[in-house]
């Protein structure tokens, strides 16, 4: 099974956000970098929550995936990322093993991370990203 080192991040989609920004830094979150992820359509706000990241993630593109989870479901809760050692070698297992994946090999994240999605269905409705390299996971 992949090996998993810790919570990454939990990202949460936002109509706004440069109010969402301020919004979650009232809630006593720590503003981090801003960064936009290209290959993902997206821009991203890393928020810290002591040393916990929370990322706020906004469409910059109509066929963005996050505009689609925007239009049928509003903000909220987006995906929960998890901290592996190898994401290549974690996505291969999983789909050796069937379980139904959105990426069936790497893509490139924020902070030149590598990450796959494996797909909600195969994991409580929870749509959930392997990362590799994140800050704080020896990258
Ligand atoms: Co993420």
């Amino acid at each position: 099974m992949p090996n998993v080192l810790g919570v990454d991040h939990i990202a949460i989609a936002v109509k706004d956000l440069d109010a969402a920004t301020q919004l979650w830094k009232e809630m006593g979150l720590r503003v981090g970098s801003r960064e936009v992820v290209e290959d993902q359509g997206v821009e991203v706000q890393m928020m810290y929550a002591g040393a916990t990241r929370i990322e706020l993630v906004f469409p910059i593109r109509e066929d963005s995936p996050i505009q689609a989870f925007l239009d049928k479901r509003g903000a909220g809760l987006h995906h929960l990322a998890l901290a592996v050692d190898d994401c290549a070698a974690a996505t291969q297992e999983l789909v050796d093993r069937e379980v139904r994946m959105i990426n069936t090999e790497p893509k490139t994240g924020a902070h030149q991370t590598r990450i796959a999605f494996v797909h909600p269905k195969a994991t409580s409705g929870v749509l959930t990203e392997l990362v590799e390299g994140g800050e704080g996971f020896g990258s």
